[in-house]
């Protein structure tokens, strides 16, 4: 078995940019998980379809071809051969990835193709169900988290920074962080916890190159 790292923890945390930079000093892949379930969400609404159709995602789930490729500038998701990587960041896709992540018969098939990528590759995985779900022997969990308040400070200034905040207010910015907490906390299939033996780190204290020292530390003692 390869070396697996699981990585989970709620929204803003800074999961992601930091499971890419780890990732790379430590020479693994980094597959980002929450990629599918938008890729999955954009793929239904191109297809006219109602996300809030659970029977017609979850078909539609089971009869697409789902790619993950890793190039130098990261991970591309390909739909059916389509290339969705450009499109998965977008309000839309954010709320349509929420909706089709709690339908179980989704939730089975990602987690198969999850493991199957996983088995093939030493890689560092980030979502919200990996050590407690996907890869439950990992060699290493990481729950990931902040205080609210910080991720939501760190999510405005990053709408901020990218222009994309229009008239939205810290205050939208903290209860839409908190909706999101308590869906995916609060789903039936495999909600956000953390697994028992997965080690906790909180960033509300630290800036993104602690974070990383941090968790590199945690990895390089694993495994040595
Ligand atoms: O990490 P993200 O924001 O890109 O994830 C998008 C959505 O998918 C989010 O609502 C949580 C969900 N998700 C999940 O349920 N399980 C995962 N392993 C990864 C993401």
């Amino acid at each position: 078995m390869p070396v697996n790292i699981a990585m989970d923890g709620p929204v803003g945390a800074g999961k992601s940019t930091i499971a890419d930079e780890v990732a790379k000093r430590l020479g693994i892949l980094h597959l980002d998980t929450g990629a599918m379930y938008r890729a999955l969400g954009v793929a239904a609404l191109d297809r006219g379809l109602d996300v809030n159709d659970e029977e017609a995602v979850t078909n539609l789930c089971q009869t697409i071809h789902m790619d993950v490729t890793h190039e130098q500038g990261g991970q591309h998701t390909l739909v059916d051969g389509e290339d969705l990587t450009s499109r998965l960041r977008t309000e839309q896709a954010s709320m349509a990835a929420s909706k089709v992540a709690t339908y179980p018969g989704v939730r089975a098939e990602m987690v198969r193709s999850q493991q199957r990528l996983a088995r093939s590759h030493a890689m560092l995985v980030d979502g919200r169900d990996i050590g407690t779900r996907v890869l439950p022997k990992a060699t290493l969990k990481i729950f990931i988290t902040a205080s609210p308040e910080v991720r939501a400070k760190r999510r405005f200034l990053q709408l901020k920074e990218s222009g994309k905040l229009g008239d939205t207010t810290f205050e939208q910015v903290l209860s839409d962080l908190l909706a999101r907490d308590d869906q995916d906390m609060h789903r039936e299939t495999d909600p956000l916890r953390r697994a028992e033996d997965a080690v906790l780190v909180d960033t509300s204290e630290m800036d993104f190159e602690a974070s990383v020292e941090a968790i590199l530390a945690l990895a390089k003692e694993r495994m040595a």
